[in-house]
This record gives structure tokens, sequence and C-alpha cells, in this order.
């Protein structure tokens, strides 16, 4: 018994640490299972599975040294830093913890499981043999768009400036629309420096109105309509943009060019008059610096065709 608990010794060190490879799936058993344990043990058996995925257990068998407390022997599980149980006993022993069927889910990539034995197991003067513990482990989908607390410090929390999108093994960011995502896959720029607007009618609105819109912004939002129409604007409120008291809008503007003509610029709280552009082509630029809390603005424009306005202001003349 003692040749073989010095060979057990030394086969798994008295305080090692087993790193299994990397797998989606395994089994992790007590040393020498099904044949009873080794005293006088403490190893660490380090599960891991690839990035992207979390750490599944379930115990098949579980005959551990019951005691008050799991004093003696014991299985402790743990993961992320945390740990998540410490068992012993058997399925229906008064004393001691067994883990039952309960499943054992880390939130990385990682679970720790050490089996601690001490010098002997013994009750009223008998030795007792115990068979240890037969456990399955598999990878499952980490939901790396559910929020993690936990797993922060592991620099498992996905930094999506916007939008998270899951899949299995992994996840991907985008952005809201006038935004695009940058090469660190994660962080989302607005760009709007050259939307363009074809239909007959439509909105065009600063990016997060009516919330504040974001700083450093070089917007060119074009308005291209058939020849023979021409564009009507019609600003709704909301309208704010950062403006100073002496100064014409020397933080924020939005300029308003129709067939390359400026029509304005504006900011402040007054929102422009309607405008009727006498053209197909309009470009709305809108430019802001660094600071600032603005709410923005949005227009509705309509487009008519040349020939009824001339009818119009035609028939306008005559009463
Ligand atoms: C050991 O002794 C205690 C108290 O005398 C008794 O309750 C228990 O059943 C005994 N255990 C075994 C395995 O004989
Ligand atoms: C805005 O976009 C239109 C259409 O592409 C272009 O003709 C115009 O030159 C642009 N204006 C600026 C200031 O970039």
């Amino acid at each position: 018994m003692w040749l073989f608990a010095l060979l057990v010794t030394l086969f798994y060190g008295v305080e090692g640490s087993i790193y299994l490879p990397q797998k989606l799936y395994g089994e992790v058993t007590s040393p020498l299972y099904p044949k009873p344990y080794p005293s006088d043990l403490e190893t660490t058996t380090v599960i891991t599975v690839p990035m992207g995925y979390r750490v599944k257990l379930v115990f098949w068998q579980f005959d551990v040294e019951p005691s008050e407390g799991c004093f003696y022997d014991y299985v402790k599980i743990s993961a992320d830093k945390q740990t998540l149980g410490r068992f012993c006993g058997q399925l229906d022993s008064p004393l001691g913890n067994p883990p039952g069927s309960k499943e054992f889910m880390s939130q990385g990539n990682k679970m720790l499981l050490t089996f601690h034995t001490d010098f002997s197991n013994e009750e009223n003067g008998t030795i007792m043999f115990y068979k240890g513990f037969l456990a399955y482990y598999q990878a499952v989908d980490l939901d790396e768009c559910a929020s993690q607390p936990n797993s922060v410090e592991e620099g498992l929390q996905p930094r999506c400036q916007h939008l998270c999108h899951n899949y299995v093994g992994g996840y991907f960011c985008s952005c809201h629309p006038g935004y695009e995502l940058q090469k660190d896959g994660q962080s989302c720029q607005a760009e709007c420096s050259s939307e363009l607007y074809t239909e007959p009618s439509g909105y065009v609105s600063s990016l997060e109105y009516p919330q504040p819109y974001p700083p450093d912004l070089r917007c060119n939002y074009s308005i291209r309509v058939e020849r023979g129409l021409t564009v009507h604007l019609k600003f709704l409120d909301p309208f704010e943009i950062d403006d100073h008291q002496q100064v014409h809008c020397p933080y924020d503007q939005l300029q308003i060019y129709a067939n390359g003509k400026n029509l304005g610029e504006f900011c402040g709280k007054q929102r422009p008059p309607d405008l009727d552009t006498s053209s197909n082509a309009v470009d709305l630029l809108f430019f802001t610096d660094e600071s600032g809390d603005s709410r923005g603005w949005k227009l509705h424009y309509t487009t008519e065709s040349e020939r009824v306005r001339v009818e119009h202001g035609f028939l306008g003349n005559l009463c």
C-alpha cells in the first residue's frame, strides 16, 4: 500500500496541476478511478475549452469520504476566480455535500477542479475505501453579448460600442445607421460625409436626433431628385444647434446649398424658415466641433414639379 501511494504521489505530485489539452469535451476522474483514490493528495485539474466557449461540468459518479463541511477529503470546483462549491460524500450520505446532478458553468473558457484527500480514510478504526469521482465536461457557447460583470477582468466582456451579435464560439459588433465600424471591430465612428437621398420626399436629420448629435462631424446630406422637380425643405421642432450670442454659428453649423448656391448657415434654437430651393439638387452640410450638447435638427423634404409651380404662380398672379 505504501509503495502504491508513493507511486501515485510521484505520478500526480503531492500538489500538482494537471492541464488537460484544450478540447470541446472530455472527462475528469479521481486518480486510479474506479479504484479507491490515494490519500494525502492535492491535485488541480485545469479544464480549458476554446475561447468563446464556457465549460459545463456534471458529475456522473461521486464517492468521496464524507465529513462535516467537507473538511477532510473534498472536490472543489472553481472558475472565473470564484469557488463554485466544495463537495464530499455520497449521494445519500447524511454527512457531507455531494454535488448530485448539478451542472457547473464557468463564465470564461476555464474551470478548475481541485481534489484534496487527507492522510487516512478511517472510520471507527476501519479503513474505508472510496471510489472517487467521474465527471464529464463540455464546451457550451458563451453569449458574449449578455452582460457578464464578473468576467471583465478576464478580458471576456465584448466592448461593442453599439450593437453586439453572438454566434457559437464568438461574437461580432455592428453600428447604428450613420456610423462605421472601426478597424478594432468594436468602436463606431460617425460617417455621414456622403449621405444620398433620391426619393421624391423624405426625412433628413442629424445623427441621434432628437438626442444630442456626436462631436466632430463633417456631414454632407445630398438630396438629388429628377430634373424638373424642385425641393422644398420644412424643418421640424425641436431645432437646436450650438450657437453664440455675438458670433454667428462659431461652433456647429448647418449650411444649405441648392445647385451650389448657399441658402444660409443656421444654428441656435430658432428653426430655419420653410425653404423653396428652386432646385433638384440640395446639399446639407453639417459641421460640429468637439463639444456640445444640442439636440440637432430634422427636416421633411418634398418635391414638386416646376411646371405645377409655374402654373400656381400664374394663377396666384391672376387673383
Ligand atoms: C462509527 O461509530 C459511530 C458512533 O459509534 C456510528 O454511528 C457509525 O455508524 C459508525 N460507522 C461505521 C462505518 O461503522
Ligand atoms: C456633398 O456631396 C455632393 C454629392 O456627392 C457633392 O456634389 C458636393 O460637392 C459635396 N459637398 C461637399 C462640401 O463636400
